[in-house]
């Protein structure tokens, strides 16, 4: 479509309220930044579909339905895209664009462009099969292609010389248009043209349509540089926007196929070669946004693919940098690190497709890639080398931009670090506290007074940040909690006056307390008052002194669950505590006896 419309129905989403549009066929109430309600495309008792105005989608959890405006109308109507954009027009009083005569034009000129690169593509394949492609087949076979790849994947060859300008100045060409298409080149210099690929084995480059819009030529000598040489960029080729293979992924999806990227065209194509066509790769320049984007839109969780030897180590590391911030609890990525030295192409070569697809079952998820990652790069038996460890993780962890994913991912840190590097578990409480009890009681009143002091002065949460993440949480509290947190790792200012605006703007309300409570808010607060490292340590005593009593009270109850591990550290921690106050006691004895 031409660019205008684009414009247009970026529009039209802006101006349409997707909770408004939705309301009337769903209940939905406002939970934090986004409506909640009972999905209407599958049956559910608790309600998983979530509308996010501010990013015109909504989704439901349970069954995967999403989609934009436009998608609600289709699906809920029963319209098709173009009645869907014209009734969701009019309701916004829009109107919807028609093509003007220069965006004509340049559709027009669009499919020409397509039309000519289509006869590039005939051209370089019939020579290939010639006398001149004659050492290009030879090296196909010697690299393994076979006969099908070669006609699917369109291989050709490109003569040296000028033949390609020859032959499309015949079919009524202008230089011009060959220029613009980067087939040709033009030397300024000497003043002439010249064939873009000369003497290289042609992979053309598809857009998801399949439809030829570049290509990359590869030497067949490995003497000549560049290996691999691609179109320059054009008004119908990006390469950041592209992905080869794309136009077989969609399908592959369909059929249950891993979605691969991997490094280069060769990999590609072996891999399809032995039944793997779920395999795409980015044209020569590290995976973008936009190409991770497109790759989400086909499966939830890509396998990153790559060579394992410092240089792909780097870029997978620089994939999951620039992954972090658009990642969504469905929209992650996976990673297959080879031996050193192999790419997926050789691998296959080398140990077949089964021994690659176990690998692919064993693929990292992204915390553990980060986990074996940083660890394997930190020397975590020094205390030092702990702490680094630890502060480059989170601030990873921060750059994560669902505060969902963020959170889990923060617990996920924090429990897996106590299991690998303290004695005594992390342990969040919160599902062992007695929840059929509605009254707020004392215990709970404590939490619920220490969420407060910390929402009176946030700047104390980079202090006492792993300690509030794993702090017990109970119903009444707990989207409270979960609010603090988030504002948090959104990086917002710890300042209490913006924190309270940012809880009220999501719809949370802060009941108030009075001195008269048995468990005073003011009283507590005042306690800890004092420089803000001082109230982080009255905080923590606090907070660890409640739960050492909770845990021995759950304990006690016998409401945990009772693995010997865990078992083991509440017993080292009765222990602990009890020495503690024998030593006190000794200590007061001994002080009295010096009295004496
Ligand atoms: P590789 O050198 O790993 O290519 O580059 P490959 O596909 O494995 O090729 P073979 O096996 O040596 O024949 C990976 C990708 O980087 C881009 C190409 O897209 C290539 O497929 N590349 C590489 C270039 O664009 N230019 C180059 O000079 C080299
Ligand atoms: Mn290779």
């Amino acid at each position: 479509m031409a660019a205008g419309f684009d414009f247009f129905l970026e529009r039209l989403k802006d101006r349409v309220v997707l909770s408004d549009l939705i309301s009337p066929k769903v209940k939905l109430v406002k939970r934090g930044g986004h409506y909640k309600g009972l999905c209407p495309f599958h049956t559910e008792k608790t309600p998983s579909f979530v509308v996010q105005n501010s990013k015109g989608q909504y989704h439901c959890f349970g069954c995967g339905e999403h989609g934009s405006a436009i998608d609600w109308v289709m699906n809920t109507q029963g319209m098709g895209f173009m009645d869907a954009v014209e009734s969701l027009a009019r309701a916004s009083g829009l109107e919807v664009p028609h093509d003007t005569e220069q965006e004509r034009g340049m559709r027009l000129k669009k499919a020409s462009f397509l039309d000519i690169l289509e006869k590039v593509c005939l051209f370089f394949t019939q020579k290939l099969h010639e006398k001149e492609g004659k050492e290009a087949l030879s090296y196909l076979h010697t690299r393994g292609v076979s006969p099908g790849m070669i006609s699917q994947f369109r291989l050709g060859f490109a003569p040296s010389g000028n033949a390609l300008q020859t032959y499309l100045k015949a079919q009524g060409i202008d230089a011009q248009t060959q220029l613009e298409l980067g087939v040709i080149g033009h030397d300024s210099e000497k003043g002439h043209t010249y064939d873009y690929f000369r003497g290289r084995l042609m992979f053309p480059i598809f857009n998801r349509q399949g439809q030829v819009v570049a290509f990359g030529g590869r030497a067949l000598d490995d003497q000549v540089m560049p290996k691999y040489l691609n179109s320059p960029e054009t008004r119908i080729f990006h390469k950041g926007e592209m992905l080869y293979g794309s136009h077989f992924a969609a399908k592959a999806m369909k059929q249950g196929q891993n979605l691969l990227i991997v490094e280069g065209y060769m990999d590609v194509i072996a891999l399809h070669q032995v039944g793997l066509t779920g395999a795409v790769a980015p044209l020569g320049t590290a995976i973008g946004e936009m190409q991770l984007e497109e790759v989400w839109r086909m499966t939830p969780r890509p396998i990153l693919c790559l060579d394992g030897d410092l240089a792909g180590q780097k870029a997978a590391f620089r994939a999951l940098e620039r992954a972090m911030p658009l990642m969504e609890p469905d929209k992650l990525l996976s990673f297959l690190l080879l031996e050193s030295g192999e790419d997926p192409d050789s691998f296959i070569k080398k140990q077949g497709k089964n021994q690659f697809e176990s690998r692919m079952e064993k693929a990292l998820s992204v915390f553990e890639y980060i986990w074996q990652t940083l660890k394997n790069s930190h020397t975590t038996t020094s205390p030092e080398g702990l702490a680094l460890f630890s502060k480059q993780f989170k601030e990873l962890l921060k750059t994560i931009g669902s505060p969902d994913l963020r959170t889990a991912y923060f617990e996920e840190f924090y429990k897996k670090y106590a299991e690998n590097f303290k004695s005594a578990s992390y342990k969040p409480l919160g599902k062992l506290l007695d929840q059929n009890k509605p009254k707020m009681d004392a215990r709970k009143k404590v939490l619920d007074i220490l969420l407060r002091c910390v929402i009176e002065r946030p700047a104390v949460l980079t202090l006492i940040e792993g300690d509030f993440l794993g702090m017990a949480t109970f119903e009444e509290i707990e989207s409270l909690h979960k609010a603090v947190l988030d504002y948090y790792f959104l990086g917002s200012p710890l300042e209490k006056e913006p924190l309270k605006h940012y809880l009220k703007d999501n719809g949370i309300i802060l009941k108030m307390y009075t001195s008269s409570d048995t468990i005073g808010f003011k009283g507590i607060l005042d306690s800890l008052s004092g420089d803000i490292e001082g109230f982080s340590r009255q905080w923590t005593a606090l907070y660890h002194r409640w739960s050492d009593f909770e845990e021995i009270r759950n304990f006690k109850l016998g409401n945990i669950r009772k693995d010997d591990v865990y078992v083991q550290a509440i017993r080292e921690r009765i222990e602990g505590l009890q020495t503690e106050l024998q030593n006190q006691q000794a200590h007061t004895t001994n002080k009295k006896e010096e009295m004496k």
